[in-house]
């Protein structure tokens, strides 16, 4: 049974109230507030977020040396080139404020219930709707909303987690985590433990270290330090020794000059969509790996015995490629110790390491990253009340990352399946939207109740996902949040294929891939009673297939 909300006297082109639930204020919930507003009549939307402020990774990733790693041109909106970037890689800061202006140019805050946390979602089959429980952040209190679509803009690397490492909480000096960070905190002449050498501990030790006494980089694995993206472009900025500041002259030319502004990137563009072919086994594969090497090798001359410790068997891309400026150049400073023995145990005052050693410091900092699992965020329930965290449990099976059989109607940016190892994302995160929009209208006009991809649909994709990174050197043993922190796991955190092939594939659903359940059960009820609009609503064009833009002139002869 659905609800039968749509009485078939209709006329054909009525639009049926959509209510919209999008949580997430992200970059990608900031996205769906946008386009969804734009394209999608007579819609209710609320966006919930559980932080006091828009910009998700952007508001919660405070750290000393925060930034973009791709180029800040690569990672902006299409619609919305911004000629003030003032450095080649913007601090995080500046892209949150870029996106808090977005936010504010098109008007979508008053969407927004920021300081509310979803804590469950549970699909009706009866209603056809979500029912979410949502907190209120600073009261506690839970209150309810339901919706036709929910769009889950949770973000794949939202939910920071302490190390599972003995003695964390007995820790009396300054205990941080690099998604959590106290701002007020001082690193000022102080010892300092910084455990991890992914991309955020990159960024980290370079930026704290000319203010600290000590530091102490606890690294267990093996990474890529790579040179940065783009390099042709990179180089022409190191070679002017402008740390990377764009100047006056480039600056003053991007403001002035749109053509300009736009070749730039385009460049950029091209030079960071252009690397995936490097993530395929092989020959190209092996040319990175000596690339790297060289790079490394050349920075670590001052301590050469840092690289035998570093330096992976695994292809560079198994992990995430993380260009770091300055880290490997910190390393080999007098006052930094790169440890790469295990920890045994965290004490009330140091690490002690696996040979009994102790080190005291005045703080630890965790930059030990995510769980990508996607399996423990919040309860959801889809339809018949299947638990999707216990399903997802092993491998978080979906189609095209985008939804999974079982849940209707719900939808996720940068979902499961969903990361790019190299090339640009943005693009990516602007093209979800787009497709869950046209999902969204779809259901409007032809009076969807339900839609789900076919279980045969997320079986193809995981199968084609399995066989595709089986050629790839994301398959290699690694440990990596790629594959939910595993040495050999599944691929479950990447789109399998690059950031072009990925906006080629949202470009235009393939709704056969779905199941349909009609409002009232009835197939026919998206013709409505014989009538358009037009005809009852006086203040419809009648004939706006007359008007210019709606004709699709053809060639004459005298142009073929
Ligand atoms: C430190 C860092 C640096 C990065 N740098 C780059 C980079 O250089 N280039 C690149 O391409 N990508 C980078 N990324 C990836 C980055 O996360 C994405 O580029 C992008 O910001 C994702 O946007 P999003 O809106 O999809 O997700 P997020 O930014 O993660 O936003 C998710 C939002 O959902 C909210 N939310 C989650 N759960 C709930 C809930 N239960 N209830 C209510 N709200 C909820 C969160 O509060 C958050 O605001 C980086 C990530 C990190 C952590
Ligand atoms: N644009 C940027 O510059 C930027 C910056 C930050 C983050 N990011 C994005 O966010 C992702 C996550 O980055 P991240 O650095 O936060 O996390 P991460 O890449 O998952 O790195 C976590 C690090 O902590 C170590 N670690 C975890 N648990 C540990 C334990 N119990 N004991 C010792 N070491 C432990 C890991 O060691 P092992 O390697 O041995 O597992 C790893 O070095 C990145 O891949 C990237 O996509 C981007
Ligand atoms: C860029 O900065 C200039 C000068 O500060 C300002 O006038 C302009 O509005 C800014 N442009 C954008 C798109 O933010
Ligand atoms: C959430 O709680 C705060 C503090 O009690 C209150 O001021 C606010 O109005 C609440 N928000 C909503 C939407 O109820
Ligand atoms: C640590 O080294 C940096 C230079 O690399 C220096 O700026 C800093 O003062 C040093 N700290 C101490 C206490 O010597
Ligand atoms: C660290 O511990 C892991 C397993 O916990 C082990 O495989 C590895 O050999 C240890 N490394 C060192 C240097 O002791």
């Amino acid at each position: 049974m659905v609800a039968n909300d749509i009485k078939s006297n209709l006329e054909i082109d009525h639009a049926r109230p959509m209510k919209v639930i999008v949580i997430g204020a992200g970059i990608s919930g900031i996205l769906a507030a946008i386009r969804f507003t734009q394209r999608i009549p007579n819609l209710g939307l609320v966006v919930y977020d559980k932080n006091p402020e828009v910009g998700g990774t952007w508001y919660e990733n405070r750290y000393p040396g925060v930034a973009c790693d791709v180029p800040s041109h690569v990672y902006q909106a299409s619609f919305e080139p911004n000629p003030n970037w003032s450095q080649f890689y913007s601090s995080g800061n500046e892209i949150l404020q870029y996106w808090k202006g977005i936010v504010e140019k098109y008007d979508v805050r008053k969407y927004m219930k920021l300081n509310h946390k979803i804590v469950e979602a549970r699909f009706d089959d009866s209603q056809s709707k979500w029912h979410v429980a949502v907190e209120n952040c600073s009261s506690g209190e839970v209150i309810h909303d339901t919706c036709d679509v929910l769009y889950a803009c949770i973000g794949a690397l939202n939910d920071w987690k302490w190390p599972d490492i003995s003695g964390l909480s007995s820790f009396k000096g300054k205990l941080l985590h690099s998604a959590s960070w106290d701002e007020s905190w001082n690193p000022e002449g102080l010892s300092v433990a910084v455990i991890g050498s992914g991309s955020s501990a990159i960024q980290i030790v370079p930026a704290i270290q000319p203010k600290t006494s000590r530091i102490d980089n606890y690294v267990r694995g093996q990474t890529w330090i790579a040179p940065p993206w783009a390099a042709t472009e990179v180089r022409k900025h190191t070679a002017t020794g402008s740390n990377f500041k764009f100047t006056a002259e480039e600056l003053e030319d991007f403001r002035s000059n749109p053509d300009s502004l736009l070749a730039y990137r385009k460049r950029l563009e091209t030079e960071v969509q252009s690397m995936t072919k490097h993530l395929f086994r092989g020959q190209l594969a092996e040319k990175a790996a000596s690339d790297f090497k060289q790079h490394m090798t050349k920075l670590l001359e001052k301590k050469p015995e840092i690289l035998n410790k570093i330096l992976p068997s695994f292809s560079p891309g198994c992990r995430r490629i993380t260009p770091g400026p300055g880290y490997l150049e910190a390393l080999t400073e007098d006052n930094v110790s790169f440890i790469s023995d295990n920890i045994s145990k965290i004490t009330e005052d140091g690490i002690v390491t696996a040979d009994g050693t102790l080190r005291k410091v005045d703080a630890i900092i965790c930059a030990t990253g995510f769980d990508t699992s996607f399996s423990k965020r919040f309860p959801i329930y889809g339809s018949g009340g299947l638990d999707l965290g216990e399903r997802w449990k092993n491998y978080p099976d979906t189609y095209l990352s985008l939804s999974t059989h079982g849940a209707p109607n719900l939808f996720f940016a940068h979902g499961p399946s969903s990361g790019i190892g190299v090339g640009s994302l943005t693009i990516v995160l602007e093209r979800t939207c787009d497709y869950v929009c046209s999902v969204i209208a779809k259901m409007q006009k032809d009076r969807i109740a339900t839609i789900q991809p076919k279980k045969a649909a997320c079986d193809s994709f995981r199968r084609y996902c399995d066989e595709f990174f089986k050629k790839t050197v994301f398959s290699l043993p690694c440990r990596s949040w790629y594959k939910r922190g595993t040495e050999d796991g599944p691929v479950t955190a990447l789109w399998p294929g690059s950031s072009l092939h990925f906006v080629k594939v949202l470009e235009k659903p393939r709704f056969e891939d779905y199941d349909y359940i009609y409002v009232g059960g009835d197939d026919m009820s998206w013709i409505g009673n014989g009538l358009t609009m037009a005809e009852s609503d006086s203040s419809v064009d009648m004939t706006a297939y007359l008007n210019p833009e709606n004709i699709d002139y053809p060639r004459s002869p005298s142009q073929v």
